[in-house]
This record gives C-alpha cells, sequence and structure tokens, in this order.
C-alpha cells in the first residue's frame, strides 16, 4: 500500500492509511525547516534549490517530487533523502508542502 501515495485525491481510500504518527510527523516538519530549508528557503520560496511552495509545485507530479526527495538529483546540490525519509514519509510530506 505504499505506493497509495502516487494516487493523488482525497477520493482514494487508502490515501491515509500510512500517516506517520504525531511525534513522528513534528520531525518531519522540523527536518524540512532544518535540512531542506537551508536549501530551499524557510518558508521553501526558494534558495540554491527551487520552490516548494504550493503554487509552485502544482504542476509537478507526485512521484516526480517523491523520486527527487528519496533519491535526490544527480549532478546538483539535491541529495538523496532515503536513508532518513521512507517513501510514506515522503508521501506524507509532499502532501504538507502541496497544503497552503
Ligand atoms: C544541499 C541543498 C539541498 C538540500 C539540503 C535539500 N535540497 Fe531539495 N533540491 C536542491 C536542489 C539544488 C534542487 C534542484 C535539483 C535540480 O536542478 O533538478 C532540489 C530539488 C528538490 C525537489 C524537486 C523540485 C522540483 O521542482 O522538481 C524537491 C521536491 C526537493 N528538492 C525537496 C527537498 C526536501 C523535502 C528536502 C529536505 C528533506 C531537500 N529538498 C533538501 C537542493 C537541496
Amino acid at each position: 500500500m505504499r505506493y497509495c501515495w502516487l494516487l493523488i485525491g482525497l477520493l482514494s481510500p487508502c490515501a491515509f492509511a500510512e500517516q506517520p504518527n504525531p511525534h513522528r510527523q513534528q520531525e518531519l516538519l522540523n527536518m524540512l525547516k532544518h535540512d531542506c530549508g537551508s536549501c530551499h528557503g524557510l518558508p521553501p520560496k526558494g534558495g540554491l534549490g527551487p520552490s516548494l511552495m504550493p503554487e509552485a509545485l502544482i504542476d509537478k507530479r507526485d512521484d516526480l517530487l517523491l523520486d527527487a526527495i528519496q533519491n535526490g538529483r544527480a549532478g546538483t546540490a539535491m541529495p538523496p533523502w532515503r536513508a532518513f525519509l521512507t517513501v510514506d514519509e515522503t508521501g506524507w510530506l509532499i502532501q504538507r508542502l502541496r497544503q497552503p
């Protein structure tokens, strides 16, 4: 069920099946601030890395964002995060970034 995140949409019955627990959600938000923020800004309007604000992500596919975060982007400063974030956690973060 881990790829449920890729089937965008609230109508997907499994969209919220694998939410991180509240404690982990807090850790993930801290990570977004401190780790991602150092390159993407705080709020993440862009810096060394591109903007991760909802309007910047609107035309970007979940699976490509997920791949960028999990595996990094070779040849750029974007590092892989798969050692720190599961696929589900990454999916959750992407949904958070999409919220205004
Ligand atoms: C060391 C700097 C750095 C850090 C830290 C970093 N990023 Fe990035 N990120 C980049 C750069 C540079 C790119 C653009 C890569 C490219 O040119 O394709 C990028 C690209 C991305 C993309 C793809 C955006 C798009 O428009 O396609 C996402 C999503 C992303 N980062 C999320 C994150 C998240 C989430 C974190 C924290 C867990 C993070 N990044 C931490 C530098 C960073």
